[in-house]
């Protein structure tokens, strides 16, 4: 069988990643993944802050792509191609990993491929797995998107909702600093859930036409109780309900998008693809359905190269490339908008 060898760029945000995967049949093995983060350089701030994370790129990038070479025992000879996420993200981070790319390939005469993002947290769902059924319902929640898709291959995508106002990822990060968890606040906002009582509070849930969705009532509501002083509820109680709350949206328009479309296959990725009430009702959900649940490793949830030089190396073993004036851009062409069929990278 040919195999697809392809390095990956990933430099949208605040994480600084390259890895090199092969893609044997249509199963993307990663064969090295190395990733720095920023969260220390931020954290003062409560968030990124766009010029601190592109220098901080400029400063790791090398030292990572050599890594992740070094450690998949691969020769930049020996590639195939070279894969950047070129969107969506901060103008600035995106233009480190994208130029890299482009010059490594063009130095050594290989293709080079620009991917979307968004697309490839759903790529993340297949790394190092056999084979899904297809059509597939995709969802992507994380920091910056929420995104329902049906998939009829990993780049044949139709948006069918996403988020009118916050991310998912968003409110959990605002909800953090709401109930004064610190920064980045998803994953602690989960953690505090665990031993919260989620039934001490009925936090509302937006109830959208179609398959949209909305989180800013439900963090505006949380900040309201978390006014409220002596406060009858804990912090772990507060965040318990705002969890439910939030997960509690998305599974309901997962379970529409799998009832209206019959799909075999249901794929979830992104950094709140991390969330254990997430993936533990996603799954049960999943079993009623009949439908077998893909759901991101942990460690593929959030910001990583894998899932880039995955989807790059699907595009170039189809034989696709992308021209070297090709331009990073800060939103994605398929997470938000239109709703209909589209083609995922490009
Ligand atoms: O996919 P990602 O790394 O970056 C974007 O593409 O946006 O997602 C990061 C987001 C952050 O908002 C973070 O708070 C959230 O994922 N997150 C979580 C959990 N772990 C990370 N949200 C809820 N529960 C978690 N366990
Ligand atoms: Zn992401």
């Amino acid at each position: 069988m040919a195999a697809t060898t392809v390095l990956g760029i990933e430099s949208s945000c605040d994480e600084t990643s390259a890895a090199v995967v092969r893609l044997e049949g249509d199963v993307p093995r990663v064969l090295s993944c190395v990733t720095a983060g920023q969260d220390a350089l931020h954290e003062t701030y409560r968030g990124v802050v766009p010029e601190i994370a592109s220098r901080a790129h400029l400063e790791s990038i090398l030292p990572v792509v050599r890594r992740a070479l070094a450690e998949s025992e691969t020769p930049l000879g020996s590639l195939d191609g070279v894969a950047a996420g070129h969107r969506p993200g901060l103008i600035g981070s995106l233009l480190v990993g994208t130029s890299l790319a482009k010059s490594l390939a063009w130095a050594r005469g290989l293709p080079f491929v620009g991917v979307d993002h968004v697309v490839a947290h759903l790529t993340a769902t297949l790394l190092d797995r056999a084979t899904v059924a297809w059509p597939a319902i995709g969802l992507v929640a994380s920091g910056g998107h929420t995104s329902l898709f049906l998939m009829r291959d990993p780049l044949t995508l139709e948006l069918l909702g996403a988020t009118i106002d916050d991310a998912a990822g968003e409110a959990f990060d605002k909800a953090a600093a709401i109930l004064g968890l610190g920064y980045p606040g998803g994953a602690r906002v989960d953690h505090a859930a665990e031993s919260g009582n989620a039934e001490c509070l009925d936090l509302p849930i937006s109830r959208l036409k179609g398959l949209d969705f909305s989180f800013s009532g439900v963090k505006t509501a949380l900040a309201l109780a978390a006014r409220v002083d002596p406060s009858p509820h804990s912090r772990e109680d507060l965040a318990a309900a705002f969890r439910r709350a939030v997960i509690g949206q998305i599974t309901r328009n997962l379970a529409v998008a799998i009832e209206t479309h019959s799909a075999p296959t249901c794929l979830i990725g992104g950094g709140v693809a991390a969330n254990r009430l997430l993936r533990s009702d996603a799954a049960a959900l999943c079993e009623r359905h009949g439908c077998e649940l893909r759901i991101a490793e942990p460690r593929w949830c959030t910001d990583n190269a894998a899932m880039i030089a995955g989807l790059g190396a699907i595009r170039i073993a189809r034989g696709e490339r992308d021209p070297w004036d090709l331009a990073p851009q800060p939103m994605s062409a398929i997470a938000r908008g239109a709703r209909g069929p589209k083609r995922a990278a490009l």
